[in-house]
This record gives C-alpha cells, structure tokens and sequence, in this order.
C-alpha cells in the first residue's frame, strides 16, 4: 500500500519517514545496525563531525518499476565511493555488503513511499558516515555512526526537463586542488552556500565553478557534474581531481558510447569555449539530468540549444537513463539491484 501524497509536486525537500538505520563503529569494528524510529541524534557536543567536518554522505535512489517492485541504481558505486571519502577523511569503511544490505533495509521498511510508478518520483536515500566521541584536538574520531535515511523527491531543480540558466563562479571555488572535491564532504558545500544562494537570488539555478587553479576550466556544477554535447556527435565531461566522480556521468558516458553510438571524452572543458557546445546538462542522482539552457559567464550571457525546450540529444540520453532506472529499458550488466 503506497501512502497518499502530490507525488507530482514533491520536489526535493526533508521528510520525516518512519525508518531509519543506525550502525555504531566502536572499538574497531561495526556493530549489528538496525532500524529505528528516532530521527534524532544523541553524540558529544565535541564530536569531530561537528568541529572538524569529519563526516561523508552520499545520495541514491530507489525507483518503483512498472510491475510494483522496486530497485536500486548501482548502489556498490555508491558503497565504494563512500569507502573512497573515508579513506581521504581517516574514517573507517562501510563495507559494500553491508552498505548495500542497509540500504535495502531502510527502503523495504518505508515501502510505502517509495512514489508510484509513472509519476517520474522516486525515494531519494541518504546514507552518512560521521565521526563522533569526546575529542577536541584535531584528530580523527575514534568512534563512528553510519545512518541511512530516505524520502520521496521529485526534480532537483525547478525545470525537470525544462532547460534552466546557471552562472559561472568568479570570485568562489568549491574546491582546492589538493583539497576534498573528489570525496564526498559537508565542508564542499557548506562553501558552496554563499555562491549558491548569490545565483539563485540572481535568478539561476545554481553555479558552475571553474578549476581552482587556473580559473580557465568547468569543473561542474553545485550539486552535480556537467556534460556538453557537440554538433559532431560528441559527449565532453570534465575530467579534473578537484570535481565528485558522478554515478551519473560514468553511467551516461558509457550510455552516450555503446547506445547513442557517440564519441565521449573526459577532458578540458574551457569556459570560453562554450560555443562548441549545441547542447549542455548538469547530471547527477539528484539533479537527474537538467538541460542547461543558458551559462552567464562574466558579460557573456551563452544559450546552448534553447532556454525553453531541452535538446535532442539531452532528451535522448535522459530517456535512456531513466528507462533503466525504472526497470524499462534493459540495463548494462550489474547496474540493478532489487530490494526484494
Ligand atoms: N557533483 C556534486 C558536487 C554532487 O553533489 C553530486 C551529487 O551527488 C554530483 C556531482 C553527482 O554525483 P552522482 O551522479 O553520483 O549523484
Ligand atoms: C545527490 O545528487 O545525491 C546529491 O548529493 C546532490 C545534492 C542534493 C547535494
């Protein structure tokens, strides 16, 4: 029985579900994890997570399919890039197994939001990793929670398919080129607020930052990564030390190849060179994939294909890669899990 809600006005926002899971790491190891209804936190007011940001979170979904069951996109992705992010954080690992056993838990325990098929809304699932205990020198933790929680989400960003505009970041970076773009940190974004809410209030989207160190280079957007098409049939994406390694992009660079039939590259992305672009998108769990419609880039202000109707190729990718996502279209191998 799914509960009654405006599964098509969702948008993404906190919702509080009846289930979550909880794990502790404790004297070197994980303990069993369960669920639980408390959506509360009890840890030390000095816990590293708090001072330090030593803490990870990833995000995925789970999709209802057309005949009621439902089913995880590449969740092992998700596992190995959080136990990437431990590792660069000094925090010990969620194993694939367990990750992925947690995540079925908490899903299968809120069935009941996980949104209809058809409605193009899915169950947005939010594991995070965070250091905890009484500790106030710069040190890791010696204690660790791994939670999960999930919520019904619709589009990311207003549009869904309608193109939107974004702006390039002048006198912000989200990260430094030795620093934590690549893992996936609280501390990124949290300095991405600032930038973000200037953009949104300026009428965009959000904000792409350019490489940190020479400012030349798209690195990618707030809270996704960025993909332009070209008019000889080619999918370009960054490819930079400092940016997240998008499930989605690695999934729509090998969809772009071996279904589209087209030329992809991970390289340079010079900002002023917009123009070679017919075509632009932000891509990732969250933000699916949004056309770009327009980038501001100082005086510049560049249209991709049209800041009203998302381009064909743009469309043609995104059906590709929701089709799988919802069980439509067949899936490369080992890119679906069933939460049975
Ligand atoms: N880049 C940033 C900064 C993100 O927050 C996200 C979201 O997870 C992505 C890219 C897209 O990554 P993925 O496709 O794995 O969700
Ligand atoms: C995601 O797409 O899962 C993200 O983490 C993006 C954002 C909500 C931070």
């Amino acid at each position: 029985m799914t509960v009654d809600l405006d599964w098509d006005n969702l948008g993404f926002q906190y919702r509080h579900l009846p289930f979550r899971y909880i794990s502790y790491f404790k004297n070197g190891k994980w303990n069993q994890g369960q669920l639980t209804e408390d959506a509360n936190l009890h840890i030390s007011e000095s816990s590293p997570a708090l001072h330090y940001g030593q803490q990870a979170f990833e995000g995925l979904k789970a999709y209802r399919t057309k005949d009621g069951s439902i089913q995880l996109f590449r969740p092992d992705q998700n596992a190995e890039r959080l136990q990437a992010t431990a590792e660069r954080l000094l925090m010990p690992q969620v194993p694939t197994d367990m990750f992925i056993e947690a995540v079925k838990k908490v899903v299968r325990a809120n069935e009941d939001y996980v949104p209809p098929y058809g409605t193009g809304a899915s169950l947005y699932i939010r594991p995070l990793l965070i250091g905890i205990g009484d500790i106030i020198g710069v040190q890791p933790a010696q204690e660790y929670i791994f939670t999960i929680f999930v919520m019904p989400v619709g589009n990311y960003f207003k549009g869904g398919l309608l193109p939107t505009k974004f702006i390039v970041a002048e006198d912000f970076d989200r990260a430094a080129p030795y620093g934590t773009g690549a893992a996936k940190v609280g501390g990124n974004y949290a300095g991405s607020l600032l930038p973000g809410k200037q953009a949104k209030g300026n009428g965009f989207s959000d904000v792409i930052y350019l490489d940190p160190a020479t400012h030349t280079k798209i690195e990618e957007v707030g809270a996704a990564n960025f993909f332009g098409i070209t008019a000889d049939n080619q999918f370009i994406t960054p490819l930079s030390p400092s940016i997240l390694p998008s499930i989605t992009k690695y999934s729509l660079l090998e969809l772009a190849k071996d279904r589209l039939g087209m030329e992809v590259i991970e390289g340079d992305v010079p900002v002023d060179q917009l123009n070679k672009f017919t075509e632009a998108g932000a891509c990732g769990t969250a933000a699916v994939i949004s056309p770009i419609g327009a980038i501001q880039y100082k005086h510049e202000y560049h249209v991709f294909y049209s800041e009203t109707e998302v381009g064909p190729v743009t469309k043609r990718l995104y059906e590709e890669l929701v089709g799988i996502q919802f069980g439509d279209i067949e899936a490369p191998e080992g890119w679906i899990v069933k939460v049975d």
